[in-house]
């Protein structure tokens, strides 16, 4: 930033009394506290709110510029596949369903246009986008990742990033991005939310800090510290983290926002403060820029700093971090932007929508039997979730934030799977449909009419999975299997020998290695969004050519967990004696309707670049979409490292009977690791590289190289 606007913002902070400085730092639960109080608020000198939109955020904006310093507030948001909690703006798959797209381009669209929907509500920023890793399925926030790659996590993440943003915070229809939730968020020990990460420095350097590297690298505004802790110390009182390594070794020059109530957690969960001055005294030290929620914050660190035990310069140097980026999107002098509220819902943003949701459909399973066959005239879809849209749109919608609304009446347009088949279906075919039983056992249930419809057709499509109640935080599982009388409902369908075509609607993968086994065919359509429905019909139908890859690993059951393709190497055949060690599916895997050959792999080096190339052929007569992967195995090194590790990947349009061939750039720096000194270095010696369609060994073709 040139010296000048350093200068501005300096005599600003200046002007600012300790009250107006610790009031920027907060963020106010406007949902939490009101209007009234947040009025206060925002006559205080509020930095920040959340979860408040359109009018109500106008209002605060106008009193907070009319008040004390005049500093204009930012607006915070969860508009994490969408602006969803706006119940008029488009709703995209979940980030776990995006992800299965393996398209960064479609990524960096729906970002710039959920930042214009977001934008056009008078918001300047969501919390989004989700780094952490889907490692451990028991997780309650699964479906808010981009699954368990690091690698694809960190180019999804900055794409989404850099839709967000653009690359200009002053136009008004770009809005602040929040890598989160720093660091390791995921890795709590039993996939409990919230709880303590049992890793050290240098495997959180290694596994989880790249994709938020990337974050930095794309410029990301702001930061959001995870809720848990490494090793005992919570992220919220570790200097190390956000500090050390945030700023000191990745250059971050945002802002870091706490996650909800960090600041008192330290003292009623983490215990790590006897009180609110304690842990105000910690949050602090350790590099928060803003608090969200925790009030107790305000009076305390005011009186710190009065007893002289907190120096006044850590409040003025996160205020210069808030003032920065306010300043960087222009609000100091244009606090209320105007955006065409038209953006939100538009069909532009639809039609995104639509081709992003048929490229997250995976299909895992086709026993020749899809595209459906012209005679299929009698087609039953059954299931619990066949025909529920807050099943489909998952978390983080209107229906789920700032509070639970179930009662909330569904905004079209949206399709459900029953309503994209019946969409799909020619006039001389006939839908019927039956839900058979909830995904909780319910008085409802009724297997007996769905065991009936199901004799009545020529294919059953079976659409089950999970329900909002068992996502999201708060919302781990032990057991991962399919709850209710889901599975005998399988059961019943299975034993009227129909042909069955199974769906999963779901925040993440299940256990239902049965059902995935006494299926014909079997498609993972996760939180699909509001034309989730419309694309599992597409695919099925065979309008649309499936090319989704599955972006975590599906384990076989939950004494697998967690499970991912890139362990680290054991022995004795790293198995169980009563189950398999390999997943029922894993990263990287997904059929089309093509087929495709991977010929002519070769590599050439020169000095520290290698170029790998490779060609894929369509052996089909169907035009089709490969998504092309590469992964390396570090032959030998200081510290174990995976068996495997994608480090490329390209989606690649293959006409039928046609060949294309890609290129890919190394560098010795992409086989780096973080050794014992925690410092990330690349080390001389042989390196397996591995090209193909999926993780599994058998989709690879193997070369070695040598890095000097
Ligand atoms: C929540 C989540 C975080 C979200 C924040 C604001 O508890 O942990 O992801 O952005 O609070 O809603």
């Amino acid at each position: 930033m040139d010296t000048n606007k350093k200068n501005k913002i300096k005599e600003i902070l200046d002007k600012m009394s300790l009250e107006q400085k610790v009031a920027q730092m907060m963020q106010i639960p406007y949902s939490v506290v009101g209007r009234e109080k947040a009025l206060e608020w925002a006559e205080k000198g509020a930095g920040s709110f959340l979860h408040v939109l359109g009018d109500n955020a106008r209002e605060l904006q106008e009193t907070a510029i009319h008040s004390g310093q005049g500093i204009p507030v930012l607006f915070g948001i969860d508009a994490i596949h969408g602006h969803g909690l706006n119940e008029n703006a488009t709703i995209f798959p979940s980030q776990l369903a995006l992800a299965c797209s393996w398209n960064p381009e479609l990524i960096e669209q729906m970002g710039k246009m959920t930042a214009r929907e977001v934008a056009a509500d008078g918001l300047h920023w969501t919390f989004s986008p989700v780094l952490c890793l889907g490692r451990d399925t028991r997780w309650g926030r699964i479906d808010e990742t981009f699954g368990e790659d690091a690698y694809l996590a960190g180019e999804l993440g900055a794409a989404m990033i850099k839709g967000y943003q653009g690359d200009d915070l002053r136009n008004p229809e770009r809005i602040l991005a929040c890598a989160k939730h720093y660091i390791g968020y995921g890795e709590a020990v039993g996939g409990r939310d919230a709880c303590d990460t049992e890793m050290t420095y240098r495997k959180l350097k290694d596994v989880f800090l790249p994709p938020f590297q990337k974050a930095v690298e794309a410029g990301c505004a702001t930061f959001m510290t995870a809720y848990g802790s490494i090793d005992g110390e919570p992220f919220t009182a570790s200097e190390k983290t956000l500090k050390e390594i945030l700023r000191g070794e990745l250059g971050f020059d945002g802002f870091v926002v706490t996650d909800w109530d960090n600041v008192n957690s330290l003292v009623s969960n983490q215990h790590v403060a006897a009180d609110s001055k304690e842990a105000t005294l910690l949050a602090a030290k350790a590099g928060n820029d803003m608090i969200m929620t925790s009030e107790a914050f305000y009076e305390a660190a005011i009186a710190l700093v009065r007893e002289g035990t907190l120096a006044e310069t850590v409040i003025d140097e996160a205020v210069l971090h808030i003032l920065t980026i306010k300043e960087r999107m222009g609000l100091l002098e244009c606090p209320q932007r105007k955006v065409p509220a038209e953006y939100i819902g538009c069909e532009e943003h639809l039609a995104l929508n639509r081709r992003l949701a048929d490229e997250s459909v995976v299909l895992l399973k086709n026993e020749e039997i899809l595209p459906l066959a012209a005679n299929v005239k009698k087609i039953a879809v059954i299931g619990p979730n066949a025909d529920d849209i807050r099943a489909q749109y998952g978390d983080w919608t209107y229906f789920t934030h700032p509070d639970p609304h179930p009662e909330h009446e569904p905004m079209r347009p949206y399709a459900t799977v029953l309503e994209g088949i019946k969409e799909a279906a020619g006039a001389d075919v006939t839908v019927s449909y039956a839900k058979g039983c909830a995904v909780k056992a319910a008085d409802e249930d009724n297997l007996e009419e769905a065991v009936r419809m199901a004799k009545d057709s020529d294919v059953v499509v079976l659409v089950l999975g999970d329900m909002i109640e068992q996502a999201g935080e708060t919302k781990d599982r032990a057991d991962l299997a399919l709850t209710g009388r889901q599975v005998e409902l399988f059961d019943r369908i299975k034993e009227t020998g129909k042909k069955l075509i199974t769906v999963l609607v779901s925040s993440k993968p299940l256990c239902m290695t049965k059902i995935v086994e006494g299926s014909d065919a079997f498609l993972v359509s996760f939180n699909g969004g509001m034309f989730g429905g419309n694309a599992v019909a597409n695919v099925i139908s065979g309008k649309v050519n499936p090319s989704a890859k599955l972006p975590i690993s599906f384990p076989r059951h939950s004494g697998q967990v967690p499970i991912y393709y890139n362990s680290l190497p054991g022995w004795h055949g790293g198995k169980y004696c009563d189950l398999p060690a390999e997943p029922l599916f894993t990263f990287g895997q997904g059929l089309s309707y093509s087929r495709f050959v991977y010929r002519d792999l070769a590599v050439t080096q020169k000095k520290d670049q290698l170029t790998l190339s490779v060609c894929v052929e369509n052996v089909s007569e169907r035009d089709g979409e490969e998504i092309v992967q590469v992964y390396f195995h570090d032959v030998v090194s200081s510290v174990m490292t995976p068996v495997k590790q994608l480090i490329r990947f390209e989606k690649v349009a293959v006409p039928a009977g046609m060949s294309k061939c890609v290129q890919f750039i190394l560098r010795d720096s992409d086989f780096s690791l973080v050794n014992r000194q925690e410092q990330r270095v690349s080390e001389p010696g042989e390196v397996e590289l591995m090209v193909g369609s999926s993780a599994r060994d058998e989709d690879l073709q193997k070369t070695t190289i040598t890095i000097a």
